[in-house]
């Protein structure tokens, strides 16, 4: 057993299941723990042209219901991105851990409803102070000083917050180590298939 942070792993992997379960591990840890690079995994859009990726917080997991939350901005540009093509990549690697987990699936946006209500709630006043911003994210602008928040109103950061959804259909696991790399793909259909693939 490997012991990561507070996660313990196994050195090497022969059963299929052990590699959901490290990355169910992995990833349940990575909510609240951010010493794992996992808190911080890459988020991809694709616009039907260009595919866009960002490094974004993960709030939420739930293997179960094969589920990730992410807050944002509603004024951001992924919010137009997965509101018109809704597909998604998300990928972290750990080097304390040598282990890469990228999952495939489709996000649903959601602004001033139950899931925002609930998540905003949830979020600390210093989350909900950077959604206060004016201007909107990704315009073009002169000084980057004068868009510091200084004064400002918690709650009214409301109106600019957004929860993405992810709901995946693909999580594949990936472990470095010189005695043999081991990659598995996990698959739900209607049941979930796993199986090796050559690293
Ligand atoms: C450590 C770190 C954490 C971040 N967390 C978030 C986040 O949780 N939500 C978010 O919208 N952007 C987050 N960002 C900023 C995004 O990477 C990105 O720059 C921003 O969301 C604009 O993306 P977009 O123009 O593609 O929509 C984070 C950036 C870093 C470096």
């Amino acid at each position: 057993m490997t012991k990561a942070f507070e996660i313990e792993l196994p050195d090497s992997y022969s059963e299929l299941t052990e590699t959901l379960d490290a990355a169910n591990k992995i990833l349940t840890t990575a909510v609240d723990d951010a010493r794992t690079l996992f808190h911080t995994p890459v988020v991809s859009s694709y616009d039907g042209k260009t595919i866009s990726s960002r490094v974004m917080v993960l709030r939420e997991f739930n293997l179960e219901n094969r589920k990730m939350r992410f807050h944002t901005d509603q004024r951001a540009t992924k919010i137009n991105e997965f509101s018109s093509i809704s597909s998604a990549t998300i990928i972290g690697y750990d080097p304390n851990l040598k282990i890469q987990i990228k999952l495939q699936g489709t996000v649903i946006t959601h602004h001033d409803d139950e899931v925002t209500k609930d998540a905003w709630n949830e979020s600390t006043s210093r989350s909900k102070k950077c959604y206060s911003v004016k201007g909107g994210s990704s315009k073009v602008i002169d000084d980057p000083a004068s868009y510091d928040i200084k004064e400002f109103n918690v709650e009214y950061g409301y109106q600019n917050f957004a929860v993405l959804v992810f709901t995946f259909d693909t999580l594949e696991f990936l472990f470095l180590k010189s005695t043999g790399h081991r990659r598995a793909i996990h698959k739900w259909n209607k049941d979930l298939k796993s199986s090796w693939l050559v690293p």
